[in-house]
């Protein structure tokens, strides 16, 4: 169980959910997610976002056994994507006195999702403006991209807690005890890693900022040796790799050939001194983890069959996926499979070319069919040049 308590006047009032199957529709958490939210309580009462609606029940009864009665004053919206702002309504039901404080973004987007938008209740804020609250103060730091345009973090000096946003969080309810780095970097590549640009402008002002305690929207609370989250995010938002001499193997396989020969590169590489391969079915294992290992290692192998007259649909999806989420800065080897008309190596590379800073190893290989000798010399040669 992670430790929830923040101080005496900060309280985490948010909510685990632990029977959603994907997050965002599309990414397993076999461990659930937290949506979290906090209540300053001072001589007014902020609350910090919002929840998930599946999640509201759980979150007003934490919210009222820490109010004991008061009623907030403010709700800071820092992020309106639904499993921060999707019990908006509620609270400003359950609290008609309460206002609403975000920016300029914000309040242009709010009618989007709760058509009206209580427009005669909100307080826009702009970069550097503050929130006195009494003797915790908070100052409004933008954050667009991370990972909506309207994105703003919060910085309370009292305290010195900086409220991140989405920025910092992890798949993984708290109750799962589950550690930030088991599931922050899938988290970060697959939710936020298309925008290390932001990121990085994030990560400037954040340094100008006396920061102990960090309180993402996701995960953990993170309390000490910050310098290990904010040196992960700054090497993932400059897309360096964390082991560049590692490799993602990413593979598709129609009737077990293409698998049989990706066993087979794989155990090549490994002689040639690899020191790890991540070794992935893009038909059966999660993509998210496929996409976590491609920015996690410093070269890559894809290998496909053809199909339709171009690439196998798994790996399609997967290089989509790559080109959305701006992968780049590394090296990356072709081989395909097609026993007639091989088209499969063609599209890859089309992928590929259109990625920025990705040098391609020279020999393409395609395999026919089953693998044979002719197939395992040409993937030494392509293993060497990898690893060169
Ligand atoms: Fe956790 Fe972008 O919402």
């Amino acid at each position: 169980m992670n430790d929830l308590h923040i101080s005496d006047s900060v309280r985490y009032i948010g909510a685990d959910d632990t029977t959603i199957d994907l997050f965002e529709s599309q990414y397993p958490v076999p461990n659930g997610v937290s949506y979290n939210s906090y209540l300053i309580l001072d001589e007014k009462i902020a609350v910090m976002d919002t929840v998930d609606r599946r999640a509201a029940d759980r979150w007003l009864e934490n919210m009222d056994a820490q109010l004991q009665g008061r009623s907030p004053d403010y709700l800071v919206i820092q992020h309106l994507e639904p499993d921060h702002a999707g019990s908006i309504g509620l609270l400003l039901e359950k609290f008609p006195e309460m206002q609403m404080v975000g920016n300029a973004k914000t309040f242009s987007m709010l009618p989007k999702y709760f058509p009206g938008g209580w427009a005669d209740r909100s307080v826009t804020v702009k970069e550097g403006d503050t929130l006195p609250l009494g003797s915790h103060t908070l100052t409004f730091v933008m954050a667009p991209m991370v990972h909506w345009p309207e994105v703003m973090v919060s910085y309370e000096s009292s305290e010195k807690l900086l409220f991140s946003a989405d920025g910092f969080g992890t798949f993984g309810a708290l109750s799962s005890g589950e550690s930030w780095d088991a599931e922050a970097a899938r988290y970060y590549f697959n939710i936020v890693g298309k925008y290390g640009v932001q990121v990085q402008a994030l990560l400037k002002k954040a340094a100008g900022l006396d920061i102990r305690t960090i309180c993402p929207l996701h995960g953990p609370v993170l309390r000490e040796d910050l310098g290990h989250y904010l040196g992960k995010y700054d090497l993932w938002s400059r897309y360096e790799p964390e082991e560049p001499e590692s490799v993602l193997l990413a593979y598709a396989s129609i009737h077990g050939n293409t698998a049989q020969a990706a066993g087979k590169m794989k155990e090549i590489l490994e002689k040639k001194g690899c020191p790890r391969v991540a070794f992935i079915d893009l038909c059966r294992q999660d993509q998210a983890v496929a996409v976590e290992e491609a920015f996690r290692c410093g070269r890559a192998v894809f290998m496909s069959p053809t199909y339709d007259g171009g690439l196998f649909p798994a790996m399609d999806h997967f290089m989509a996926h790559l080109r959305d989420k701006t992968w780049r800065k590394r090296k990356a080897a072709i081989i395909e499979n097609g026993s007639w008309a091989p088209a499969a190596a063609k599209v890859m590379r089309g992928y590929l070319e259109a990625m920025k800073d990705i040098e391609l190893c020279p020999t393409v290989h395609t395999i026919q069919g089953a693998v044979k000798d002719c197939d395992a010399a040409a993937m030494e040669q392509i293993a060497a040049e990898l690893l060169s």
